[in-house]
């Protein structure tokens, strides 16, 4: 039996707290209190990386990305390092109007993107992916976005000629051109059927082709970290890394083709190439273990894909608050917390969002408004402020130790890159509605790098969106339709 399936605690009366906060009885309270915070300070140590640790996870990373870049090594290699075929970054100078696709989770989106010297206007779409589509067949899911596409294009007007677009498909894919990548595998909770180990572009042309009302060239076929890269490095140019903290987590860098093994094309300038390293899957190997804990493992187990994407498992937007329930849960069958009778919801999987440990920590020091709504919302409504304390204490364990980790794998991307300054574009959920993640991760790095080197993390809002439509324009710039 794993901690999925224990049953929740016989519930006890709570004592009333009026009756016993006077004289001798409060003292007895206060140092009842004072123990059970040191319990759980106790149950939440194994949270808690050292730097030594997290200088562990960063030499350990090293090893997993050079194995990956490496043609003899990558086909074991964990971290599969896959070369994008994006080679030039935006230079500010792309025009034009431009399509974008964007699938990545359970919203899809559609962009319409026009683009000048320095200039910027876009539109866009939201549609959801139902999850009878993302189990379902692929077609069924190539058949959605083609649909989605041909309303936008239907609404927008622009019908009429093929526009080029950018198509963001944020799976690890083997590139095999900038418009050619073949699924390795699903990940964030996908599983359609028909389409691991095939190109998605020939994928999205067919189902376009099936309903024959209209018309697009696909340009590039990108992953939202180097989406998320492209479109921070249109105004910035020091921005060589791009990463994703969202419903999952990965990142994407600028590396010399010296080091791509797996590089068999030309070696001529720019003599680069952007890598997506798909991180996410560090950890799958068992080189992770000595940092994983009882609840990564239940969580994983009892996951679409056990025994992969191990390292996102430990961050990302859609496993972070299940991290937080399963601890929550467990100090509370043990009588830690909520005098041993927590919300029942507390004790069904997936009831606690991610979004929740990012409310919970929004509240100021001391005060419980944000954290108190959350637990009503879990059917919990009389949290003492002990209560309230404890659970706050237990999200800042989880979200902590994500920030940490996500800081050792860019701290070991810069140490690896070299360069004296480099910016960091960043994107996702996580980091973006998390109220502390920026200042965590920005405080850890700089304890992680080697001595010399500079960096920032940039917000790159949109990024992946955008970014299909700068892939696509710098292929038109630079002859794109030869590079295909
Ligand atoms: C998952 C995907 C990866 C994507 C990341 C962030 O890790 O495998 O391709 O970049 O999520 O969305």
């Amino acid at each position: 039996m794993d901690i999925y399936d224990l049953p929740h605690s016989p519930a006890r009366r709570r004592v009333p707290v009026k009756d016993i906060t006077t004289g001798g009885a409060a003292l007895f309270w206060k140092m009842l209190r004072l123990r059970r915070r040191k319990f759980i300070e106790e149950r939440c140590a194994e949270l808690i990386l050292t730097d030594e640790k997290l200088r562990e996870v960063c030499q350990r990373l090293l090893v997993e990305i050079n194995r990956g870049l490496n043609k003899d090594t990558n086909k074991e290699a964990t971290v599969k390092c896959f070369p994008t075929y994006v080679r030039e970054l935006p230079n500010g100078e792309e025009c034009g109007k431009f399509l974008a696709l964007d699938l990545g989770g359970t919203n899809f989106r559609v962009l319409l993107i026009d683009l000048g010297p320095h200039i910027f206007h876009m539109e866009s779409k939201i549609f959801a992916v139902p999850q009878s589509i993302m189990l379902g067949p692929g077609t069924g899911l190539f058949d959605h976005i083609a649909e989605c596409l041909a309303t936008f294009m239907h609404e927008n007007q622009v019908d009429v000629s093929p526009l080029p677009l950018g198509f963001t498909f944020s799976f690890p894919c083997s590139q095999e051109g900038l418009t050619k990548a073949r699924l390795a595998t699903w990940t964030k909770g996908f599983k359609c059927s028909g389409v691991e180990g095939e190109d998605v572009v020939k994928l999205l042309q067919e189902a376009i082709a099936r309903r024959g009302d209209i018309k697009i060239d696909v340009m590039a076929v990108l992953n939202d970290t180097t989406g998320t890269l492209m479109a921070c490095a249109w105004k910035n140019p020091a921005c060589r890394i791009g990463l994703i903290l969202g419903t999952g987590i990965n990142a994407c860098y600028v590396e010399r083709l010296d080091n791509v093994q797996l590089w068999d094309e030309d070696h001529d300038d720019p003599k680069q190439v952007v890598i997506n390293t798909e991180l996410g899957a560090f950890g799958d190997n068992g080189t992770l273990e000595f940092i994983r804990t009882e609840y990564d493992r239940t969580i994983d187990q009892h996951s679409l894909n056990p025994g992969r994407q191990l390292f996102e498992k430990m961050i990302s937007g859609m496993y972070m608050g299940e991290v937080t329930r399963l601890v929550l849960a467990q100090l509370t069958r043990e009588g830690l917390l909520f005098d041993g009778m927590g919300p029942e919801t507390l004790f069904e999987p997936g009831q606690f969002f991610t979004k929740y440990v990012s409310e919970i920590e929004s509240d100021k020091k001391g005060e419980y408004t944000c954290c108190r709504q959350v637990l009503e919302e879990l059917g919990y409504d009389d949290a003492t402020d002990e209560d309230c304390a404890n659970v706050r204490f237990i999200c800042e364990a989880v979200s902590r130790r994500a920030a940490h980790i996500a800081a050792a794998a860019v701290a070991c991307l810069l140490n690896k890159m070299g360069q004296k300054h480099v910016t960091v574009a960043v994107d996702g959920s996580l980091y973006r509605f998390h109220p502390h993640f920026h200042d965590l991760m920005v405080e850890k790095i700089r304890q992680l790098i080697n001595p010399g080197l500079t960096f920032d993390l940039m917000l790159s809002e949109d990024g992946s969106g955008r970014g299909a439509a700068l892939v696509a324009a710098v292929a038109v710039r630079i002859g794109g339709l030869a590079a295909r």
